[in-house]
């Protein structure tokens, strides 16, 4: 486990994409939900901040596209493993060409890319949980079994297992790592079954932080030089009984941050990045 796991949570650089304004109109979401634009620029200029100011993560920021107004979400484009890089075929039709500009990115960091072209296949990043060990793929209104084959051939070291989404979005959208071997998770009836059929599929044990709010299980680990174990998730605004349940990772750099407008349009904190590790400079 421990060697399995050595590097796990280690990232050097951090792809975001710009909040387009048609976001509050045209953004894809599971409930009627007004946006304030504005308000969902600000939030994300101060996620992307952590990353860069407070991380001192290598950004790398793609431009909002007004024709894609989900483009923010870039975690859906691509699955980033090691130096693979999975272009994804998302679930969504409106969301397909943001994946040209995730591939042009990948490129320019010199990755080995992998481009899910079967047209019989789907998948966003949102239903890819990497546990270090091994990959949990959701199979949810986004994301099918072809989606998850074509996973498990670009991450040929790892076991791949599929679980199915009952509810909400994504995998994600009530599960995450809040560290190595430690899933975070919701306490919803739906999100307790997943977690009990990834137990069941995995030959390993893994540790589980219940949260009370589905959406604040989604939160973002990092293993990073100078500061240890970070984790970024929800504020006390937002979830403040969830926010108790983290206080008492006494090993980790705790950092809040707010994702309230973008929660309007299904969009929880790991949506926002592609987290990198790439020790060489480019
Ligand atoms: N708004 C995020 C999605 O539906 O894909």
């Amino acid at each position: 486990m421990a060697g399995l796991m050595a590097g796990f949570g280690h990232y050097t650089h951090a792809v975001v994409r710009g909040i387009p304004a048609s976001l509050a109109t045209e953004a894809l979401r599971m409930q009627q939900a007004e946006v304030d634009v504005r308000r969902a620029q600000e939030e994300h200029a101060a996620y992307v901040e952590v990353l860069r100011g407070k991380l001192g993560l290598e950004l790398l920021e793609l431009p909002a596209d007004e024709a894609l107004p989900d483009c923010v979400f870039v975690e859906d484009a691509a699955v980033v493993c090691g130096d693979t890089a999975l272009i994804t075929r998302p679930g969504a039709e409106s969301r397909r060409r943001e994946t040209e500009a995730m591939k042009g990115v990948m490129q320019d960091l010199k990755m080995n890319i992998v481009e899910m072209t079967d047209e019989t296949a789907t998948l966003d990043g949102g239903d890819v949980l990497f546990t270090g060990r091994e990959f949990f793929v959701g199979l949810s209104k986004r994301t099918n079994q072809r989606g998850a084959e074509i996973l498990a051939d670009a991450f040929k070291d790892y076991a791949v297992s599929t679980v199915p989404v009952l509810d909400g979005l994504h995998l994600k959208s009530f599960c995450s790592m809040g560290g190595p071997g430690l899933i975070v998770i919701g306490s919803s009836e739906p999100a307790q079954k997943a977690l009990k059929i990834m137990q069941q599929m995995s030959d390993h044990r893994y540790d589980k932080l219940t949260v009370p709010d589905d959406l604040a299980a989604n939160c973002i680990y990092m293993n990073l030089p100078n500061k240890g174990h970070v984790l970024l998730h929800c504020t006390a605004d937002e979830f403040p009984e969830s926010v108790k349940v983290f206080e008492k990772l006494k090993d980790h750099m705790l950092i809040p941050v707010s994702n309230q407008e973008k929660c309007k349009v299904d969009g929880a904190l790991t949506c926002c990045s592609v987290l990198i590790n790439k020790k060489a400079n480019i």
